[in-house]
This record gives structure tokens, sequence and C-alpha cells, in this order.
């Protein structure tokens, strides 16, 4: 195993908000994983910390049942448990309490001590955002944010920030206690394996980056639809809303990552510096290129406010200001409640110049789709004659599938690389306060005071939507089904 995969030095890894879904979720079935695969050090150590009162035991019976629900390599397929339940400890306290901290330092060190050399420390916030200042604060009284040979490291969930302004205290907060090395602020979208994938299909491959520019692309479609409504985030979401919720962070990610120029090396600042030239580079969106959605019956869900106007659907058309982008719009969209789980990028290409098969009237245009999930892959469509008589074209699907090429359920869920990165200290799939920041400034006008269109549950979103894109003489791909595993994850 190449050493980038797997962690020679142990680590510590402090969770704050130990008992909540993320959690059970998400975190510890990854930290398994890894663990199942040798990607960890042996000697790691889990310290989870929360408000309830738990024994040890008692927490490592609900990390246990989250490990058996949600990991990729469940206990069944890996006899680890035992062995790594030792080394998981519960510590209870209130999050603005500084004994917290006190009986939390005390206990890093009788575990280090143990060791025999300095491990990696992580302190992972997976606690709602309210508390991001107060923890880092006290981290910093009780001196835990300085290291050894090696700085801890201090990761931070989505989201970072409410609008611009607070994301701007936020930063400074956290600032004043860790230098910028040391945050890695969580998007879970750089994690999968896909998206890392949009670098290497296009800086691997020498045949189709000629093509990925404003001389070929006709537009650019980004989507990411889900099934589900809000179901019991009602009360986070009906604050946030779609922009808040997926623009802001995931989209963006996505629209950088597919228009970005190549870096000159895949290092964290190159990338990152790369990919904030993009947003640098945005026009800003007028509102008249969006078109808000709200789906039927979002107001009645728990902990939404009745006469709620937060939106759950948004498309966008944005441009980009640069050589290679000029005049091509990238209509991206987001909702949830729609027809179907998808997350798909297409380039469309131009037209042919001049149409030599007349019988041909439905030549439709060259297309290449990247699948980001479900049944991730990839698609070029184009022309081929229909066999026969005559000249008569049609067009044809060439397609790529991770699932035929690698076998199912092979792709590690998002948070196993970012922790893994996280912990070796790698970057470079984490977002930088730059790029946060971009981020805000751009979707800040695009958040409040706009009255959303009601949409069917299951649809393709609001009717506007259609008439949006159709004003520009282009049409919407539809939001499909692409595969049975949606079923499970998204109903
Ligand atoms: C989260 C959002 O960041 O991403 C959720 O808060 C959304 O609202 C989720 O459902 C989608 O992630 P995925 O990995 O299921 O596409």
């Amino acid at each position: 195993m190449p050493e980038a995969d797997r962690c020679e030095v142990p680590a510590t890894i402090v969770i704050f908000g130990a008992s909540g879904d993320l959690t059970r979720r998400k975190l510890v079935p990854a930290l398994h994983s890894l663990a199942c695969e040798g990607r960890l050090h042996p000697q790691t150590h889990l310290i989870g910390i929360g408000r309830r009162p738990f024994a040890d035991q008692e927490l490592r019976e609900q990390l246990f049942a989250g490990v058996q629900d949600y990991a990729r390599l469940k206990p069944h397929l890996c006899a680890l448990w035992e062995d790594f339940a030792v080394r998981i400890a519960y510590l209870q306290g209130d999050y603005d309490d500084p004994d917290t901290y006190r009986h939390l330092t005390r206990r890093l060190q009788e575990m280090e001590q143990k060791l025999g050399r300095e491990p990696y420390r992580i302190f992972y916030l997976a606690v709602p955002p309210q508390l991001f200042p107060v923890i880092v604060e006290h981290l910093g009284q009780a001196g835990l944010h300085r290291g050894g040979e090696h700085k801890p490291r201090i990761i931070i969930e989505k989201p970072f920030g409410h609008d611009l302004q607070s994301a701007q205290r936020l930063s400074a907060q956290v600032h004043a206690v860790f230098d910028e090395s040391q945050v890695f602020r969580i998007d879970h979208y750089l994690g999968k394996e896909t998206v890392q994938n949009i670098m290497v299909f296009r800086f691997a491959n020498s045949i189709f980056e000629p093509l990925w520019n404003r001389n070929y692309v006709d537009h650019v479609q980004i989507t990411m639809a889900e099934k589900i409504g809000v179901e019991h985030r009602g009360a986070y979401y009906d604050r946030a809303g779609v922009v808040r919720d997926m623009f802001q962070n995931h989209l963006l990610q996505l629209l950088t990552l597919t228009a970005m120029e190549p870096p000159s090396a895949f290092s964290a600042k190159m990338l990152r510096d790369e990919k904030v030239k993009v947003l640098q580079a945005i026009r800003p969106i007028p509102r008249e290129h969006g078109v808000w959605g709200q789906y039927e019956g979002y107001r009645q869900e728990p902990n939404v406010d009745p006469q709620s106007n937060t939106p759950t659907y948004l498309a966008l058309k944005v441009y980009i200001d640069n050589w290679r982008w000029q005049g091509v719009p990238f209509y991206v969209r987001s909702g949830k409640a729609l027809a179907a789980k998808t997350t798909e990028i297409t380039l469309q290409f131009h037209a042919v110049p001049h149409l030599l098969f007349p019988e041909s009237t439905e030549l439709g245009p060259n297309r290449l789709s990247l699948f980001i999930q479900p049944n991730e892959g990839m698609l070029l469509r184009f022309q081929t004659k229909v066999p026969g008589a005559g000249m008569r074209a049609e067009p044809v699907d060439m397609e790529f599938r991770y699932g035929q090429r690698y076998g199912e359920n092979i792709l590690p869920d998002a948070y196993e690389r970012l922790l893994l990165d996280a912990i070796q200290g790698d970057a470079s799939l984490f977002a930088r306060n730059d790029e946060i920041e971009l981020a805000w400034q751009l979707v800040d006008p695009l958040t409040d005071g706009i009255e959303p269109e009601l949409y069917r549950r299951g649809s393709q979103g609001p009717r506007s939507a259609d008439a949006f894109i159709r004003r520009d003489g282009r049409e919407w791909l539809p939001i499909v089904s692409r595969s049975g595993v949606e079923a499970q994850h998204n109903d």
C-alpha cells in the first residue's frame, strides 16, 4: 500500500458531538473501514465528547450499531471491532466549561504517554455551528492548539458561516487560535471518488482537454438533484435553504473543478489557487439569472415555518469571465424532492457547422457527461449511421461505469478519504478560507427576499425553470434515475 494511503503515525482523534448523527453514521463507520483496511496506525485512539451521561461501553455500543448499519466494511467483513472499540473513550462535559478541556488534556496525556511517541492530534467539530467559536476558544485557552513535532489539526463541518460577514467572523475566531495550516474545512463532496476523478479525467488524458473550452463547448449543465425532502432537518434547513445548503459549498466546488485551469502540481496550494481563480472570475449573478422553487408540502414539514419562503430548489445561469469560458453559460441547479437522486456534470458541444445528412433531422449535439452519483461513470454521446439504406444518423452512447470496471461497493465513503487526508495533514481536498469567502460573496445576494415558485414533489422542479433555459434556445437534461441503488439511499 503506498504511504499516502496508510498512516504510519498513531493518531488521537477527539470528536466533539460524540453522540450525534454524524459521528454514528459517518465518522466512526469511516474510521472503522479505514482501520479494517490497515490504513490507520493500530494505536489510533478516539475520544468522544458530549453532554449526555454515557459510560464508555454505552458509547461503544451505540457506535457499533452505526458501524453495522453504515460502514462500507461492516463488522462481519472484518473482525476488528473488539480491538477498535477498546481504543474508544467517552468524556462527558459542557462545551463551554473549562473543566471539560482540563479533563480532556489529562485524558490525552494519559493515553499518549503509553504510546511512547507523539501522535497526530485531530479535533473534529461534529456539533451545531453556533458551538464552533466556543470550542475553538476553549481549546486555545487550554493550550490544546499547540503541539510538539506535529501541530494539532481541527476539522470543521459545514456550514462555515451563514453569510460572508459571519464566515469572516468565524474565520477570525478560528485564526485567533489555530493557524490556517491547522484548519480543515470539510466539504464532503470533495471526498467523493468521482469528484476527484474530474481532475484525473481532465488532466491525465490529452484527448478531452483541447475540447474543454469556449471553442467547442456550447454550455455546461451541473445538476445536484435529490429525491428526499428535508426529513428531520427542518429546523436547520429552514434557516439555510438550498443556496446555503448546496450552492455555497458543494455546487460551487463542482463548478470550480470543472472550470479551473490545470494546476502545475497536485498540491493543496496550487489546486486551491486555481479554484480560487475561477471563483474570482465568476460574474456577479443577477437575480434574473435564477429560478427559485419550493416543493409542495415543504411548509408542513416538522420544524418548518408554515409561512416559510425558504427555497428548496434553485437554478442559475453562471458566466465565468476568462479566456477559456467567455460567453459559455453554466446552467447549475439543485433541489430536494425532485424526480430522482442524481449528481451529474454535462458538457454540451457545439452543433456541427453544416449538416450533410438531411434525413437526420433529429441530429442531437455531442455530450460528455460525468455521473458523480449514483451509478458513477461517464458517457460520451455521438452520432452514428443507422444500418441500412440511406444516410440516417442517430445518437448513441459510449459508457464507462465504475461498478462494471471495479466491482460494486468499491467506492470508499467520502469521509474515509477526508479523514485519512486530515490525519496526515493533506489539505488538498478541503476548502481554504479564501474559497469559502468568495463563495459567500457570490451567493449572498441570492439568499433572501425571493418568493419561490411551488413545484410538485417528484417533478423536474418549477415550470419557470424550463421557460428560463428555453429562452436561451436550450433544454435541461431530464432528471432521471440512473440506478436501483438510489432507491436505498434516497427514498
Ligand atoms: C449535505 C446537505 O451537505 O449534502 C444535505 O446538507 C444534502 O441537505 C447532502 O442532502 C447531499 O449529500 P449526498 O452525498 O447525499 O449527495
